[in-house]
């Protein structure tokens, strides 16, 4: 899809459609009423029916006549004005540009860049359009019959129109930031995406390999021999059940200084999560190919922020297995040793994402980085806590929480604290080993986080829970059932923060 960026008048354009915003009860601006004046008072008449007052989520799609330049106008309904935030901005461009898709019109002049918001500044209004666009432009539709999947991908040329007194320039940067953005939030969907049978850890680390080429970063890759002659344990133990080989991929992106210490991002890259021997039931256990997202997160962001050129240095590491039953699997019972040298009983084999995450943390400890943040689809627990609307954020220093909860905040991407006292850690001492891989029922995201607290006791971490948050069940605007590439959109406004 190609984006453009255009000065001009709204009733001046010539194209398959214009796409003007309406704010609930305000008619009368200049567009709108010289619109009215051009179609014989349609726009007066349309609204003193109600059957188009502006309200939040309305279209009225319109056919020009001979006065209009022109050939169809698409008002949005935006709401109420007080109400209308970058949030809503996001979520309207991207029903509209789903709306429009799916009435085969694919080329359209999009009035958005003009509808002001408070306290916003036009380069996060024009970035946050061209996201919401972008986004549900997205498909994953390569094992789809030819016919659907060309009758999905409509989307083709979006001219964004803004008005005489802003700065192209100024909107080109945020369009070139929103499709770095989209770039990584897609590979990241792509990959969650990916069915367990395509995606091995190696078709995980293969994937990431051909990233970091074509963006210009450093990969490296940690192999089973490897990773045994390290003293990855924990990762070696979910491992094992697998036929699939672990891979341990560590991408490494440099934009600042050398002396400079990296952010050290880490995902949990369980491609298949099955349970092991603590089986899952069957029911949606195929949603468990997400299992991963943590992983697509990390390595969507790592390239997101090599094509912004940020100003930091980054590493993204990802402990790349698949969690399956069989006769080489770890039982529940068995004590593995981990990286650290610390010990765990693992009760539960299907709480292996903590397991793999374990000797992730430790091995980052070796970049002396700034901060670590890890994301995982770690428990059901912080779905029951939060439903689909956020994801959990915990860790040891309240600083960061702080910083990132803000930076879901503005990217639409929302963070919601738990805590971490230290009596949650009472909770997974072990009988027979340092820890043990479960807490029990009660506080399952917190016990989860105070596992990983262990082994993250060297830096400032803080860990996000997504397991609500990486898979769409349904589908929406902006937001295609399955894979949603969450993490890359907070993690990105977090880094250009800091
Ligand atoms: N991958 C799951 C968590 C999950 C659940 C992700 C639902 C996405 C949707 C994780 O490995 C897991 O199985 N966690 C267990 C932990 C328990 C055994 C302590 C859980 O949450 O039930
Ligand atoms: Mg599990
Ligand atoms: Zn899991």
């Amino acid at each position: 899809m190609k984006i453009t960026v255009k000065k001009g008048k709204a009733l001046e354009q010539k194209t398959a459609c214009l796409v003007l915003g309406v704010f609930e009860g305000k008619y009368k601006d200049e567009a709108l009423i010289g619109l009215d004046q051009q179609l014989d008072g349609v726009l007066s008449r349309a609204t003193k029916s109600k059957e188009f007052v502006g309200g939040k989520g309305s279209f009225l799609l319109l056919h020009g006549g001979k006065q209009t330049v022109a050939e169809r106008i698409l008002l949005v309904g935006l709401g109420k004005e007080s109400a209308f935030t970058l949030r809503s901005l996001r979520q309207v461009s991207s029903s509209t540009a789903k709306f429009l898709a799916e009435k085969q019109l694919g080329s359209f002049v999009l009035g958005f860049p003009q509808v002001e918001i408070k306290k916003t500044a036009f380069v996060s209004r024009v970035e946050a359009i061209t996201e919401g666009v972008l986004l549900a432009d997205y498909r994953y539709d390569r094992y789809l019959p030819k016919k659907q999947a060309e009758k999905s991908a409509v989307l083709d040329h979006v001219t964004l129109l803004i008005s005489d007194s802003e700065s192209p320039a100024i909107a080109k940067t945020a369009v070139a930031t929103a499709q770095a953005i989209g770039a990584g939030v897609c590979f990241a969907r792509d990959l969650v995406n990916a069915p367990g049978n395509l995606k091995s850890p190696e078709y995980m680390a293969m994937q990431a390999v051909a990233m970091a080429e074509q963006v210009g970063i450093t990969a490296k890759l940690l192999n089973r021999r490897e990773l045994e002659r390290q003293g990855f344990g924990a990762m070696l133990g979910v491992a094992q059940g697998s036929v699939y080989e672990p891979y341990l991929i560590i991408l490494e992106y440099q934009g600042g200084n050398a002396e400079t210490k990296p952010v050290a991002l880490v995902g949990k890259g369980v491609t298949f999560d099955a349970g092991g021997i603590s089986l899952k039931p069957a029911e949606k256990m195929d949603e468990m190919k997400m299992d991963m997202g943590g992983a697509a997160a990390v390595l969507g962001t790592i390239m997101t922020a090599a094509k912004m050129k940020l100003p930091i240095n980054l590493v993204a590491v990802v402990p790349a297995v698949e969690n399956m039953p069989s006769g080489t699997a770890i039982r529940p019972g068995d004590i593995l040793t981990s990286l650290s040298g610390k010990t765990i009983e693992v009760l539960n084999t299907d709480a292996e994402g903590r397991l793999i995450l374990a000797d992730a943390l430790t091995y980052v400890g070796r970049y002396e980085p700034r901060v670590v943040i890890d994301v995982a689809t770690l428990t059901g627990a912080v779905i029951v806590g939060l439903g689909n609307y956020a994801a959990g954020v915990l860790g040891n220093h309240n600083g960061l929480i702080q910083h990132l909860i803000k930076a879901g905040e503005a990217s639409g991407e929302r963070l919601w604290q738990l805590p971490l006292w230290e009596e949650y850690t009472e909770l997974i001492k072990s009988d027979f080993a340092d820890v043990k891989n479960t807490g029990g029922r009660a506080a399952g995201t917190i016990t989860a986080a105070a596992f990983l607290q262990e082994f993250a006791d060297d830096y400032c971490w803080a860990h996000l829970d997504i397991a609500g948050m990486a898979w769409e069940g349904n589908g929406r605007a902006g937001q295609p059932k399955g894979g949603t590439g969450f993490g890359v959109r907070v993690l990105v406004e977090y880094l250009r923060g800091i």
